[in-house]
């Protein structure tokens, strides 16, 4: 099925749930949202020296995940199109004190307002599905990333046991849904949900995106039985081959 992924399209969907879209993920998840970005932000090894970048931050939980986490980054750069988003985003870190150390930007994934090489860590969680295309953000954020520069993107997925697909998709397909809209009060928002997470590749067929963009070291760690997978990966130092 082909879904539109138009920036426009996107952003203004984003824009109209920004109210309820904390509260929605906490509900759909089942509180699961916080440990997967933990995860994340875990995978990177950060030692509180590093400059992060979180493309497609929403309203920053991952940003203020990396800031907070113990020898979390020093520095944190959150970026996405959706400004209700930021909006959100930005009052969430002045009621945490963290406006000094997280900066939220207005700008595109596959055209990140950052200079090249700049920063030590990239994360997306929940975003590069939404992206219209995937693998121009991948080489963009292989341009901001410094040598030697760790990734982590979070996505879904589908449960690694079969014998859970039918009543995982059940939840995702019907159930989430009704409850999206019921909250949110977007007619489109939550059935586009299951339809971008249906057309998106995962597990290994999104970490071949990865390797083919150049990254090396790349893993699709399935969390939660698969619902969601951590990818994973680095860009070699200067001077490695690929
Ligand atoms: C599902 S939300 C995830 C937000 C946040 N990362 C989280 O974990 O809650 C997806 C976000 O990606 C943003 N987004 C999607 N495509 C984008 C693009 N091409 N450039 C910038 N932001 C984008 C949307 O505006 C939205 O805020």
């Amino acid at each position: 099925m082909s879904v539109d992924k138009s920036p426009a399209k996107i952003s203004g969907m984003f824009d109209a749930i920004a109210g309820r879209y904390d509260l929605l993920n906490t509900v759909l998840s089942a509180g699961l949202d916080r440990y997967w970005r933990r995860r994340a932000i875990a995978s990177l090894e950060l030692t509180g020296r590093e400059r992060l970048l979180d493309v497609c931050t929403g309203t920053a939980d991952v940003a203020m995940a990396g800031a907070r986490a113990t020898r979390g980054a020093a520095r944190v750069v959150g970026v996405d199109f959706a400004g209700a988003m930021l909006a959100h985003g930005v009052t969430k870190l002045r009621d945490k004190g963290l406006s000094d150390r997280v900066q939220l930007v207005r700008g595109d994934a596959m055209s990140l307002p950052v200079q090249a090489a700049s920063v030590d860590a990239v994360t997306i969680a929940f975003g590069i599905r939404n992206v219209q295309q995937p693998e121009v953000a991948c080489a963009e954020l292989w341009r901001a990333l410094k040598p030697g520069g760790r990734l982590a993107i979070l996505e879904f997925g589908l449960p690694v046991f079969p014998a859970v697909r039918p009543l995982y998709l059940w939840y995702f397909n019907h159930v989430l849904p009704r409850i999206g809209r019921a909250v949110s009060k977007h007619t489109a928002a939550y059935d586009y949900l299951p339809q971008s997470v249906g057309s998106f590749p995962w597990g290994d067929a999104f970490a071949r995106i990865l390797t083919a963009t150049g990254f090396s070291q790349v893993k699709a760690r399935p969390l939660s039985l698969g619902i969601v997978y951590l990818y994973s990966a680095k860009k070699p130092e200067a001077g490695a081959g690929l």
